[in-house]
């Protein structure tokens, strides 16, 4: 259920035509369908249902606050990476206690505000970062929580960049030295020990690597427990993928069967860091045609969203469905789709069949709403694109599109 359909050849997001929201908004915009944001969740969340669990929604994948606002009202927890996504997380409503703190750099500013707030976990991911939340802690004289992100070596078959959980990677700690660094946050009365966890990448589309990852923390639990060190919270992190070409991940169901059956004769509570399989297809990146051109034998189509709108193209060669907004019956045309911006890395298709296009057509970059919007940029001083929610008939502005004095905010036009 993703929320876009075609009715008279038209293309809907759910009751409003994609038209007429160009229309009103300009172009190029990210379109979310509330229906789906909603749906993708409560699918997820409600498959771990026979477990205790809080699912805790990646921020990193989409941060827009009316976003985080769907789901916080769905009841969920929220996974952070930053300062600034624990700004955001309160801004939306989060409740504190359902906050896990993520990341391998966090400076001592992060640490300071998130202790302020008492949020459940932090996931500390080496003995540095332990060795300051300990001095972080006892100077305000609050108890972290501590949850060791652990690195359970599993390869996760997805793409380099995203691939986290193997020995050569920055995160987390080897497993074989989660006993002794918990054994020094059990002597500080200003750590205590909360959890353990791990994140093995992003877009798997295979239960397996799942499957050894959790086992693998299951033995550790156990060979903890009997050392007197016990874990209240399991946290599985995110990375279960989506279908943007011909892949075929697990449905949210089959991933969560193969953890209970894992988990179920644990004492944990399981936290869970969806990001991509909550808010990828729930969007669609609306983009205009601004020409056609042909270079020797290679068809371009230009459109006015580029790698600074919708960076996965550019950076992983990412695969995104491009659907024409009106089914024109024109033919196909083999082409490139190419932004504007001045580098030949800045494509959203490659050699792609698509409906042979005119000057003003609109195009639907299909599943652009997780590392989408995030990851835009104002690179060629270009202003960021909108976003627009829709629910049912209504449609809403929830982050206008950034005008030229954007560009300029914070800068000074007088050097020294
Ligand atoms: C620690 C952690 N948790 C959760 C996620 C979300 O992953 P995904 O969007 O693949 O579900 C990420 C993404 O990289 C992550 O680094």
């Amino acid at each position: 259920m993703n929320g876009f359909w075609y009715r008279k050849k038209r293309l809907y997001c759910e009751q409003v035509s994609v038209a007429k929201a160009a229309a009103t908004v300009g172009t190029p915009f990210y379109l979310y369908s509330q229906a789906a944001l909603e749906r993708n969740f409560q699918v997820f969340d409600s498959s771990f249902r026979e477990i205790p669990h809080l699912t805790c929604y990646a921020i990193k994948a989409n941060s827009n606050l009316a976003i985080l606002r769907v789901f916080r009202s769905l009841g969920a927890g929220f996974d952070i990476v930053s300062g600034g996504e624990l700004f955001r997380a309160l801004k939306a409503g989060a409740d504190p206690q359902k906050i896990v703190f993520s990341g391998v750099g966090k400076a001592q500013e992060e640490i300071d505000l998130a202790l302020k707030h008492r949020i459940l976990l932090f996931n500390v991911e080496s003995a540095a970062e332990m060795k300051m939340l300990e001095e972080r802690a006892r100077s305000v004289r609050k108890v972290a929580q501590v949850s060791l992100r652990v690195n359970p070596d599993v390869d996760p078959r997805t793409h380099p960049y995203i691939a986290t959980g193997l020995r050569q990677h920055k995160f987390g700690v080897p497993m074989e030295d989660a006993a002794e660094l918990y054994r020094i946050a059990s002597r500080s009365r200003h750590l205590r020990i909360g959890g353990i966890g791990c994140h093995i990448g992003s877009q798997i589309t295979r239960l397996e690597p799942f499957v050894d990852a959790v086992k693998k923390l299951k033995g550790l639990v156990a060979a903890l427990s009997a050392s007197g060190i016990h874990i209240r919270h399991l946290d599985l992190g995110g990375g279960l993928g989506i279908s943007y070409n011909d892949e075929d991940p697990p449905p949210p169901e089959a991933y969560a069967k193969a953890i209970c059956e894992i988990v179920k004769d644990m004492e944990c509570t399981v936290l869970l860091e969806p990001g991509r399989v909550i808010v990828g297809s729930a969007a669609i990146l609306v983009t205009r045609v601004l020409l056609t051109k042909q270079n020797g034998s290679k068809n371009f189509i230009v459109v006015d969203a580029g790698m600074n709108d919708l960076l996965r193209p550019s950076l992983y060669g990412s695969y995104h469905a491009i659907q024409p907004e009106r089914v024109n019956g024109r033919g196909l045309w083999k082409a490139d789709v190419v932004g504007p911006v001045c580098e030949s890395g800045d494509f959203l298709a490659r050699d792609r069949e698509i409906q042979i296009p005119k000057k003003g057509d609109l195009l639907a970059v299909m599943n652009a709403g997780a590392y989408g919007m995030v990851l835009a940029s104002n690179y060629n001083s270009r202003p960021r694109a909108a976003e627009v929610i829709v629910k049912e008939r209504r449609m809403k502005v929830i982050r206008r599109r950034e005008g030229f004095i954007d560009l300029v905010r914070g800068e000074a036009v007088n050097p020294l």
